[in-house]
């Protein structure tokens, strides 16, 4: 990709980020071709695996037209580790001063974490605009988004853990919302029985979400 992309064309590719935990490099692109076929193009690869940063290069490299997010970034080094990999955009779970520097000086597209009114302020000062609600339905879902929309209206969220295809829609509803993550795109099952006509069937159930209106 030539020119770098903003996180506020990153939320908008799609209406779900497809987070996926991949245990073997050999999953990267056929899960990455699956989504694409259904016509998602932005999948999240977390770092939470030893053949993680393998599996990005592949993306990388093989399919080139995937946005290609890196999750699970918890510091600096993992920060700089994921985008030399070739990501386009960072995801983490929460946020820390140090991480928050880092991605500010190099001006990368970022999703930060954030379950508190503190923490959306925080990020908010140090403009952030665009977090990840996570874990999203055990931190109150979709009722906690819908009291934060007068009082924190600057944030706009991609709600983030324990969504599936019929929560997805419901918090899409909600006007602070502009996307949201979640593995049941791409679900553990279907990365080990390499099933990826599940994993197309998916993608599109989730591009019918932006059509249904
Ligand atoms: C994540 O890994 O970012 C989230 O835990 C995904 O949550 P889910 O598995 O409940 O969709």
């Amino acid at each position: 990709m030539t020119t770098p992309l903003s996180i506020e064309q990153v939320v908008r590719i799609a209406p779900v980020v497809p987070v996926v935990i991949l245990d073997k490099l050999s999953q990267a692109v056929p899960v990455a071709r699956a989504l694409l076929r259904g016509g998602v193009g932005i999948i999240e690869i977390t770092l939470r695996t030893p053949v993680a940063l393998d599996c990005i290069k592949a993306v990388r490299d093989e399919v080139p037209e995937m946005v290609l997010g890196v999750g699970t970034i918890m510091n600096p080094g993992q920060l700089e580790a994921a985008f030399d990999a070739g990501a386009h955009f960072g995801v983490s779970p929460g946020s820390t001063a140090n991480l928050r520097a880092a991605v500010k000086e190099r001006g990368l597209p970022f999703l930060f974490g954030a379950i508190t009114p503190s923490e959306v302020m925080t990020l908010l000062d140090d403009g952030f605009q665009y977090l990840k609600f996570f874990p999203a339905e055990a931190s109150g879902g979709q009722t906690t988004l819908a009291s934060w929309q007068s009082p924190l209206a600057d944030a706009k969220f991609c709600p983030t853990g324990g969504i599936d295809v019929i929560k997805a829609k419901q918090y899409l509803n909600l006007a602070n919302v502009v996307c949201v993550g979640g593995s049941w795109v791409a679900p553990k099952h279907a990365l080990e029985n390499q099933d990826w006509i599940v994993v197309e069937h998916h993608a599109a159930q989730v591009m019918a979400l932006a059509e249904d209106g």
